[in-house]
């Protein structure tokens, strides 16, 4: 059976509820969900494929998906080429720079993208709501529930 790796951050529960979307529609495929300060490069090489899903934190991905990247990056190199992966952004109202992060390392990685990053904005404006916890509607957990189950079909059936 194919494995699926999910790496995520969350800090007030957005991203979070992403990455179980997708992970909850990934079918027949061993899924991996891991909180990326959990994640190594074992499980990174035992993947046959990723989806990354982080917040966006100061117009970049968050520190802690950073340090994920930063501990796996070079442990993984010329080890994972032609995987898949595919990406989820929560973000305030923006999320391009964090999917734009995310695609370079992947480039380096010769990882091949699945799919168009899915970018949620959960349009929090004052600190006091982008501290508060979120919640992602029904409509945006469709998007990411279809990132898995396309990245489950396709690893199941050897597509990718
Ligand atoms: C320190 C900090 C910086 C942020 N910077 C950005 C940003 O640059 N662009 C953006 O669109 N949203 C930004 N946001 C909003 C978050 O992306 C948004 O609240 C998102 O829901 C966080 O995901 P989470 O619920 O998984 O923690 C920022 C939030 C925090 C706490």
């Amino acid at each position: 059976m194919k494995t699926l790796l999910i790496v995520y951050h969350s800090m007030t529960g957005g991203t979070r509820q992403m990455a179980q979307a997708a992970a909850e529609a990934a079918g027949e495929v061993r899924v991996v969900l891991r909180e990326a300060l959990a994640a190594g490069a074992a499980e990174v090489l035992a993947a046959d494929g990723y989806i990354f899903a982080t917040p966006e934190n100061l117009a970049a991905i968050s520190g802690m998906m950073k340090d994920f990247f930063d501990r796996c990056y070079y442990p993984a190199l010329e080890r994972i080429e032609g995987r898949p992966y595919a990406t989820l952004i929560c973000a305030g109202s923006d999320g391009q720079n964090a999917a734009r992060q995310i695609a370079r390392i992947a480039t380096g990685w010769r990882l091949k993208p699945m799919a168009e990053p899915v970018i949620v904005c959960t349009r929090a404006q004052t600190p006091a709501a982008i501290l508060a916890p979120k919640q992602i509607g029904q409509a945006d957990m469709a998007r990411c529930a279809e990132v898995g189950a396309a990245m489950g079909a396709g690893l199941a059936m050897g597509i990718f």
